[in-house]
């Protein structure tokens, strides 16, 4: 019934006046279109977070969500989020890309561990797929369970601005629409956001760097970010020099050193790493620039690099809902508030790695609205994607049903202060490590776990065996994917009959399941057959972007 009346208001959507408004910058009331809508939620982003969110939403029992109007903004042509390519070449800067995504990009952790609860990748996905496989499975999910209806293409939002008091307002949206060039204005209750963590780029700065650009003969120098890097074969004949010691540096290094006439690559005491047959040189951390050369912190230098490929990491900024937009986030720069205190602020703030306060990385705790009037999915880094966006999803998803289900801000706020201290005591920053829940071993399943006992607890849920299913906890254990990593490239060098005969038929979740328990058998094997010492494990796959 009412899923009929979504399916014919999203039709309808560009003649509704309260959801479309094509005439310019008149707000239209929304009083006499919706006065059977009991509640009305705006999402944010069509990635693996957004997806998740929306879809947790409609699967909540027909009476609970009897009345709720749902859109979903995104401002790219497709669903996909990062994993959808750009069309185009990227803009020069400050222009930000659409996307970081690089044509040689594949995942880094074997595909069925980045899966949703039982919604497997199609048969025949490489274990490590390249990008496109990841954008199909975000189409499919999107035809699977009928949620395009729900989606708004080409919308982005520019603007969140909370109207009323803190305990009785909605948000008002500006959103612009980008293939007609016109902006409309949408009222919400509830504020969604699963726009993601890649899209502003960090990069140090150098008080010297100018002047090097200066010194290159005939402008060859650049200086650019992972975020514009696309294609390796652009740099053959140049000297590049990678800075970072996360998955993306050594990624991009790695394809670099191919066509490069030398690489060099900045890397963190203790984060070293062995290629296969790569010849990147390591040099150390960078301490300045000057009009000749580049220098690092042990005081050695190079003169001969044409190009720095800075892949330090992303900013957590949220331009729609910070000053001039929107005064709902205070933005201040990490080095301003080292060891606060989160219980002190009365407003959402990103020091630009960790936002707060939030309740379990999700519910803003600030004092502007009710704590469910602005939830984030897909915070958590280093942790599997879509499982993990699933888990807050459910508990979004039931704290808008019921408000009620969540403690009081003070509580919340008493309770973050607990986890902030948890992490200071292993010897953490919470306000520098952030989102990152890969500080302890299991972390991230931990944190999956309790989000969904929570909600067994206050009966939202039947009682069942652990949310991160066993399978999962065994496959996301490093050393199990980096062996997985070496078995799925050892079939990849046998040719696609082998791979075919690998994952060519694995439909269900059980299938893919079994297809990383024998390939993890045939590798150990063949290793111990042939006195194979195993490299360590990469310490890079922990993490993403640590910078
Ligand atoms: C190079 C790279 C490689 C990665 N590899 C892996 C990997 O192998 N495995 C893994 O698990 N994770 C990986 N990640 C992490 C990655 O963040 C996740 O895979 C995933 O993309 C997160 O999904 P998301 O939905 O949270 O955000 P995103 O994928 O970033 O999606 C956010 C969406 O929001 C939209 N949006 C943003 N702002 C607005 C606005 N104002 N209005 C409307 N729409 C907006 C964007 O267009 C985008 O479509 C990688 C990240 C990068 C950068
Ligand atoms: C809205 O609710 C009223 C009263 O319950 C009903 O008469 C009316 O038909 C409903 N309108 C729509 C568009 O569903
Ligand atoms: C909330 O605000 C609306 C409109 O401003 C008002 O009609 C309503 O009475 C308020 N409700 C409460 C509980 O204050
Ligand atoms: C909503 O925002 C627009 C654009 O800033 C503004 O013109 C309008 O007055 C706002 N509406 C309310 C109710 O605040
Ligand atoms: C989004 O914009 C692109 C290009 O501007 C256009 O080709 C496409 O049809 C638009 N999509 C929708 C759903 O309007
Ligand atoms: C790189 O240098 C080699 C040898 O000097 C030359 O043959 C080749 O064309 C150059 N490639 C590019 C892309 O400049
Ligand atoms: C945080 O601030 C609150 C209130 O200002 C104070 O009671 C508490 O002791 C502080 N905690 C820490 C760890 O500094």
């Amino acid at each position: 019934m009412v899923r009929l009346g979504q399916l014919v208001l999203s039709l309808l959507a560009p003649l509704v006046p309260w959801l479309d408004e094509t005439s310019g910058s008149d707000h239209v009331s929304l009083s006499g279109h919706r006065q059977n809508v009991t509640k009305s939620i705006a999402i944010v982003g069509a990635g693996s977070a957004g997806l998740t969110i929306l879809k947790a939403l409609l699967d909540l029992p027909t009476d609970v969500r009897q009345g709720w109007d749902i859109v979903l903004f995104e401002s790219r042509m497709d669903v996909g989020g990062i994993w959808l390519a750009d069309s185009n070449q990227p803009p020069p800067p400050p222009e930000l890309p659409e996307t970081p995504l690089y044509p040689r990009l594949r995942t880094n952790s074997p595909s069925p561990t980045m899966t949703w609860p039982d919604f497997p990748f199609p048969p025949g996905t490489p274990l490590f797929p390249s990008h496109e496989h990841i954008q199909n499975y975000h189409r499919l999910y999107v035809k699977h369970y009928n949620l395009m209806p729900y989606i708004r293409l080409n919308h982005t939002l520019d603007a969140a601005n909370w109207v009323g008091p803190p305990d009785n307002g909605t948000w008002n949206l500006t959103v612009r629409v980008e293939h007609e060039g016109t902006q409309l204005y949408h009222h919400v209750d509830h504020l969604i956001i699963g726009t993601g963590h890649n899209h502003y780029p960090h990069t140090p700065t150098y008080p010297g760097s100018p002047d090097w650009l200066k010194g290159g003969a005939n402008g060859k120098r650049e200086l650019l970010h992972a975020l514009y890097y696309r294609k390796p074969e652009r740099y053959a004949n140049r000297t590049v020099l990678v800075v970072g010691s996360g998955p993306s540096a050594f990624d991009i290094a790695q394809q670099v050193v191919l066509f490069a006439q030398t690489t060099y690559q900045s890397i963190q005491d203790g984060k070293e790493r062995n290629y296969p047959g790569g010849e990147v040189v390591r040099v150390p951390l960078v301490k300045s620039f000057n009009r000749m050369s580049i220098t690092f912190e042990d005081d050695s230098s190079l003169d001969d690099v044409d190009t720095v490929i800075f892949a330090t990491g992303y900013e957590l900024l949220y331009p729609f809902l910070s000053e001039p937009e929107s005064s709902s986030l205070v933005v201040r720069p990490r080095s301003l508030d080292y060891h606060q205190n989160s219980s002190a602020a009365r407003h959402l703030t990103t020091n630009l790695r960790y936002l707060y306060p939030l309740h379990e990385h999700i519910f803003s705790l600030s004092a502007e609205h009710p704590p469910t009037a602005l939830s984030f999915i897909g915070l958590p880094v280093g942790i599997a994607i879509c499982p993990s966006d699933r888990a807050q999803a459910l508990l979004v998803a039931h704290a808008i049903a019921d408000p009620s289900l969540l403690d009081s801000r003070d509580e919340m706020l008493s309770e973050l202060m607990e986890r902030e201290a948890e992490l200071r005591a292993v010897g953490a920053d919470p306000y520098y490590v952030g989102h990152r829940l890969n500080i302890w071993n299991d972390m991230g399943h931990e944190y999956n776990d309790r989000l969904v006992e929570f909600l067994r607890a206050r009966g939202k849920m039947p009682p069942g065996s652990p949310f991160t299913e066993a399978w999962r906890r065994w496959s996301t254990e490093l050393p199990r994917q980096w062996l997985l990593r070496r078995a799925w490239f050892r079939v990849e060098s046998m040719g696609d009959e082998e791979m075919y005969r690998w994952v060519g038929k694995a439909r269900t979740e059980d299938d893919w399941i079994d297809v990383m328990v024998r390939l993890s058998a045939w590798q150990e094997e063949w290793e111990r057959e042939n006195d194979i010492e195993p490299a360590p494990v990469d310490p890079t796959l922990k993490v993403w972007f640590d910078y």
